[in-house]
């Protein structure tokens, strides 16, 4: 079997990733399955919008794509849209990555502790846009980057993993970001390698693995 088999195996779990934009999250989870890293296969990519440069980079690698605008649609009906198109895919896991839309309930419910979203700060310090802004407006001298279950609330379900990153006095906002962005690539993967292949549970907001030297 050649190794692009085994990765579009069903026996692989599937990830449906989310995106908005860059993509650039996105293409480090696919790096990390193409290299080995990473256990999975991105059963398919979908955007809200129709003009994100992710979606282009996945048709590159022959993955699945779909938008689901969410112009004139409640939170709710873009909601039940999205689960029309990802719903079918089964996915193990559905990754968050650069997705510039609250999910409403009816969307997280439908996958509980099934979903994943990466956010360039150490929550719970700076939610919500900007962080890398907002951590030099605060004036800290480490900042990072956090992978965390979603639930209902904005950047708030529990940590999964986090990467530091320590803030330098010549920084601004893009030299800071680029650092972190460094880190999330690396820190995404990592974590659903985990999540995906070793055994977990929350106990109250703490993640934590039964078996964690592996
Ligand atoms: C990343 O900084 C991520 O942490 C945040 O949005 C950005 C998305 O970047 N949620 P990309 O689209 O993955 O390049």
């Amino acid at each position: 079997m050649s190794s692009v088999e085994t990765t579009e195996s069903p026996a692989v779990p599937g990830l449906c990733v989310l995106i908005s934009g860059r993509g650039s999250n996105f293409l480090a989870l696919s790096d990390a399955i193409l290299d080995g890293r990473l256990r999975a296969r991105i059963a398919c990519v979908v955007s809200n919008r129709e003009d994100a440069q992710g979606l282009i980079h996945a048709r590159e690698r022959g993955i699945a794509t779909a938008v689901v605008p969410h112009k004139g649609l409640t939170r709710s009906e873009h909601a039940l849209r999205l689960l029309d198109v990802i719903t079918p895919h089964a996915p193990a896991l559905v990754c968050l990555a650069g997705y510039m839309r609250l999910l409403a309930p009816e969307f997280i419910r439908a996958f509980p502790n099934r979903i994943l979203n990466i956010h360039p700060s150490l929550l719970p310090a700076f939610t919500g846009l900007d962080a890398q802004k907002q951590a030099l407006e605060y004036g800290v001298r480490v900042t990072g980057c956090t992978v965390h279950l979603v639930d209902e609330e904005l950047d708030h379900g529990p940590v999964v993993a986090q990467a530091a990153v320590t803030v330098q006095d010549a920084d601004d906002e893009a030299s800071l970001a680029a650092r972190i962005l460094a880190q999330e690539h690396k820190l995404y993967a990592e974590a659903v390698e985990k999540l995906l292949h070793h055994p977990w549970e929350i106990r109250g907001r703490r993640v934590i693995f039964s078996n964690p030297s592996h």
